[in-house]
């Protein structure tokens, strides 16, 4: 690993400042350094975290970066992702690529002839109990798989504000369980069908969005899927994958602190509290996939999540957005570009 590298992080919102206390960790970073389009945000978190803070996004383009972290806004990462390509600057972008399917067309067209990587920020793919799971999947002892049920159930829901800005549930975060289980399987969608609830606060309804989602995904080989998504799970963060196969299965999030209440008498309960979000429950994977990523940036490693990969968990997204609102299954082959 080359030492004193210089990584700049575009965006110092929840994630952003999660991940730039993450780089300055890192071994091989000297210099962290972050901008945000609110300036006084920046500077504060620079405060906060001990990095260091520069006057915009302009001025960190412009600045002698080895790496680019971009953690702003869903809709400004295909604008920041082609910019810093364009300047020679690798990337990390958080999913999704962008708030529509152009979008991250436009992105994955853009940089197709280029040498500088693009690795999206999917860190289930850097989870050791995602990881196992491929990995037995793969070894051929769980036989056939004839059913995988995903679960991605927040406590409680995001600030009202990010909603509308968000791509919706299925973009934003089924997203997730649409990438993994590709990943995991090595499989493709190739139908879904997706509905869709209010049943929370009024925001999501006045953004067009759901708050609870049940998804129902056919898989090149067979297989079935179900999605289970949702804002307001009350006993704790729970994400989940079951991997059901003819001979065995693999079970991804269940331990001591998964947010689950089982009523049978016998029953001892966890002493051992729920996690309360994303960041408890992936910190390891943020880190490791981080850490990827200035592998990557090096060129000591093969991009482990392209825009490409992205674009295929997001046409999943699509799809089921289309199936809620026309209450209908939908093929992937009527959203694919
Ligand atoms: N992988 C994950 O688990 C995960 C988790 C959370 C968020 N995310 C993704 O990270 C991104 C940010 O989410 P968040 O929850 O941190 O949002 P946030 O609203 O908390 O923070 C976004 C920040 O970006 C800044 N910003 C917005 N547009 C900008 C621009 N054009 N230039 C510079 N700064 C800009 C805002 O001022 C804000 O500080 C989203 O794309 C989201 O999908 C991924």
């Amino acid at each position: 690993m080359t030492s004193a590298l210089t990584v700049g992080l575009a965006g110092v919102g929840r994630i952003g400042t999660f991940h730039a206390e993450t780089l300055k960790h890192l071994p091989g970073v000297d210099t962290v350094i972050v901008a945000d389009a609110d300036a006084q945000r920046a500077h504060a978190a620079a405060g906060k975290l001990g990095v260091q803070a520069i006057t915009d996004i302009d001025a960190l383009l412009a600045a002698p970066l080895d790496g680019l972290v971009i953690a702003t806004a869903t809709d400004s990462h295909p604008e920041l992702i082609t910019r810093a390509v364009d300047a020679g600057i690798p990337v990390f972008c958080e999913k999704p690529v962008a708030a529509d399917i152009q979008g991250t067309l436009s992105v994955v067209n853009h940089i197709q002839n280029s040498t500088v990587p693009v690795q999206i920020g999917f860190q289930r793919r850097f989870d050791a109990g995602y990881r196992a799971a491929r990995d037995a999947i793969a070894s051929g002892n769980l036989g056939w798989l004839h059913t995988l049920r995903a679960t991605t159930l927040d406590p409680t829901p995001p600030p009202a504000e990010y909603i509308p800005r968000s791509g919706g549930l299925f973009r934003d975060c089924g997203v997730h369980d649409f990438d993994i289980i590709r990943w995991v399987t090595g499989r493709e969608v190739v139908e879904v069908y997706a509905t869709g609830a209010n049943r929370g606060e009024q925001f999501f309804a006045d953004a067009g969005d759901v708050d609870t989602a049940a998804v129902l995904l056919r898989l090149d080989d067979g297989a079935l899927a179900t999605v289970s998504l949702g804002r307001y799970n009350g006993a704790g963060y729970d994400v989940r994958l079951e991997a059901l196969g003819s001979r065995g299965n693999a079970i991804v999030g269940l331990d001591d602190r998964s947010p689950l209440t089982s009523v049978e008498p016998d029953y001892a309960p966890s002493p051992y509290p729920a996690y309360p979000g994303f960041m408890e429950r992936f910190r390891r994977a943020y880190t490791d996939e981080l850490a990827a990523f200035l592998s990557v940036l090096t060129g000591e490693l093969t991009n482990p999540c392209t825009p490409a990969d992205a674009l295929e968990a997001f046409y999943i997204a699509e799809a089921c957005e289309l199936s809620r609102h026309e209450h209908r299954p939908v093929a992937l082959t009527e959203v694919r570009h």
